[in-house]
């Protein structure tokens, strides 16, 4: 049995000012609004999740990443911004907010802000600006106006269509049209404006200033666009986007690299300095940009999110994404889940093998709200093995809540319950994003089941969650509560050099790697049971991700830690 970390934890030891912290931590992200509810009105709350410290602290998180939490009317929930530097009052106040940080702290867990500049909400003071002044003026600069087309101008400016569906061009009714590349309740803001600029950076001075260690960079990808006329067609921005070189007008451009030195700057006044990850869906040759320690100084990696439960897959991926740390002198970022996308307890359970079928356009698996395809118990088995992958991996693990409760993406919230902006806007097609933002499972005999104090949540949750719930996982020895728990508190054992040494195993459903400190994890990717490698016989196995019946055979899609 692993000692699991102590409750109680003096802060001044452990938030030294260790400028590395990030470099392999685990991060837990909180969707605030679906985490716990402190005061019953159904939306998760600041002072909730300052309740269930105890509990990240017990799950052994480095740092905690909080998806927005500012003043928004939730069109996209919360990545639609009215005010930078304030907290949605239906999640608390500044008081709240900082009461939670130096609770988090004081239990040596770090802070990293959600930040999001590509956009803004429609109903941020700016845009109120913008909307009452006139074409041309100062205040439509500070987003992307254009003239419409057509004899009357009723016309939008092109063809291009929004991330979430129907054309990324809403017109005001004086003959121009604002960009959004999302719903139309988030306009574009024009990164080429100085007083946007100048306004992010006083927004990071604010949060910084505050405590906040990080930051998550919403859409890094995106700030910095071509505009000049003419405009080019939808079918020839596909063609770039494929091309992925560069060339594209609205992703991935160069400019950015000037954006985000003016950000680095900002986070280097800090000791230790502020860190960020980019969100940025770009090729993985393209990633080294947003990860260079002039820039950001990390990326997200989707590829482990993207590919199939294979063993010739993931060495491939860990192969490249070592290169890549080694290149940009970042560290190396694993995720399996995130708010955007199907809970991976699902994922694995896909039938066909088509384990990568992790974006929402993949809900059509859902089809009618159901998912009878699902085989659960493969899912949560693939699940578990390839958390314990990854979690042995150097670099920094992000982990979504929910994800250690092995919790299932939730397929039958009826249409009427619906939020997610991709299932109006694409209506039939996708069903969104909801199913994995359902609120957590605290008490299997609670009412929200332990959400909050009243049966209120904000989207339903179903019966099935009282069998996920952290009272009975936590009392299990068992539950994937209790894997991610032991995991967590072991990684920290392993993490030395950020290297990994392949062994080399003749068969092609297994992988096994080593680190420091004579660590070994090895996955049997296969439906079936393989025989246990003599070099693993006599080895101390620390960890499994599902029972072991008979010590020579290794279990089909299982991982078990070696010391
Ligand atoms: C990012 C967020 C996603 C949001 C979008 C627009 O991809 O993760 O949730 O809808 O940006 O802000
Ligand atoms: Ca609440």
């Amino acid at each position: 049995m692993t000692t699991i970390r102590p409750t109680t934890i003096d802060a001044g030891t452990v938030l030294a000012a260790d400028p590395d912290w990030w470099r392999q931590a685990a991060v837990y992200q909180v969707y605030p609004r679906s985490f716990a509810d402190a005061n019953g009105d159904g939306i998760g709350d600041l002072r909730g999740i300052t309740a269930r410290i105890p509990y990240l602290v017990e799950l052994g998180v480095d740092a905690v990443w909080l998806s927005p939490f500012y003043p928004s009317a939730l069109a996209d929930g919360g990545y639609d911004v009215d005010d930078y530097r304030d907290v949605d009052p239906k999640l608390g106040t500044l008081a709240d907010f900082d009461e939670m940080i130096a609770a988090l702290h004081g239990a040596g867990i770090r802070l990293i802000a959600d930040i999001v500049p590509n956009h803004s909400s429609d109903r941020h003071e700016w845009f109120r600006e913008a909307l009452a002044s006139p074409p041309g003026s100062a205040a439509r600069d500070r987003y992307i106006f254009r003239d419409g087309e057509g004899p009357d101008r009723s016309e939008p400016p092109s063809d291009w269509e929004s991330i979430f569906g129907g054309s990324a061009w809403q017109p005001v009714g004086d003959g121009q049209f604002y960009l959004h590349l999302f719903a139309p309740e988030q306009p574009d803001l024009n990164w080429a404006n100085r007083q946007v600029r100048d306004d992010f950076l006083a927004t990071i001075r604010f949060w910084s200033d505050r405590g906040v260690d990080g930051f998550r960079v919403d859409v890094a990808h995106a700030l910095a666009k071509d505009l000049t006329y003419p405009l080019r067609s939808h079918a020839e921005l596909e063609q770039t986007r494929l091309a992925g070189d560069g060339s594209h007008p609205l992703w991935d451009r160069e400019e950015l690299d000037e954006i985000y030195a003016e950000w680095r700057a900002v986070f280097d006044e800090y000791d230790p300095p502020r860190t960020a990850v980019a969100e940025a869906w770009v090729a993985p040759t393209r990633r080294h940009r947003y990860a260079a320690p002039t820039s950001l100084g990390q990326a997200f990696n989707f590829d482990l999110l993207r590919a199939n439960f294979d063993a010739a897959e993931f060495h491939e991926i860990v192969d490249r994404n070592m290169a890549f740390a080694a290149e940009t002198g970042s560290s190396n970022t694993w995720v399996f889940s995130n708010h955007d996308v199907i809970r991976h307890a699902t994922r694995y359970g896909l039938p066909d093998d088509d384990t990568a079928g992790y974006d929402i356009g993949k809900q059509w698996l859902f089809s009618g709200g159901v998912s009878p395809a699902v085989d659960a118990a493969r899912g949560l088995r693939r699940a578990r093995a390839a958390t314990l992958f990854l979690l042995g991996l150097p670099g920094s693990a992000y982990l979504y809540q929910g994800e250690e409760l092995g919790l299932p993406e939730v397929a039958d919230i009826p249409d009427t319950a619906r939020q997610d902006p991709s299932f109006f806007r694409n209506a039939g097609v996708e069903i969104g994003r909801d199913g994995c933002r359902v609120p957590l499972p605290w008490a299997a005999d609670a009412p929200s089941y332990g959400f909050g104090p009243t049966d209120a949540a904000h989207l339903p949750q179903p019966e099935w969650f009282a069998q996920y719930a952290v009272d009975l996982q936590a009392a299990d020895p068992n539950s994937t509560l209790t894997m991610y728990r032991r995991a967590l508190a072991l990684r920290h054992e392993l993490q030395g050099p950020e290297n990994l040494a392949w062994i080399a195993l003749d068969h092609p459903d297994l992988l096994a790697y080593q680190r420091p400190g004579g660590w070994t994890i090895l996955t049997n990717f296969g439906d079936a049971p393989v025989p246990l490698p003599s070099a693993f016989a006599d080895r101390e196995q620390v960890l499994s991700s599902g029972p072991i019946d008979d010590a020579a055979l290794l279990p089909a899609e299982t991982t078990i830690w070696y010391r």
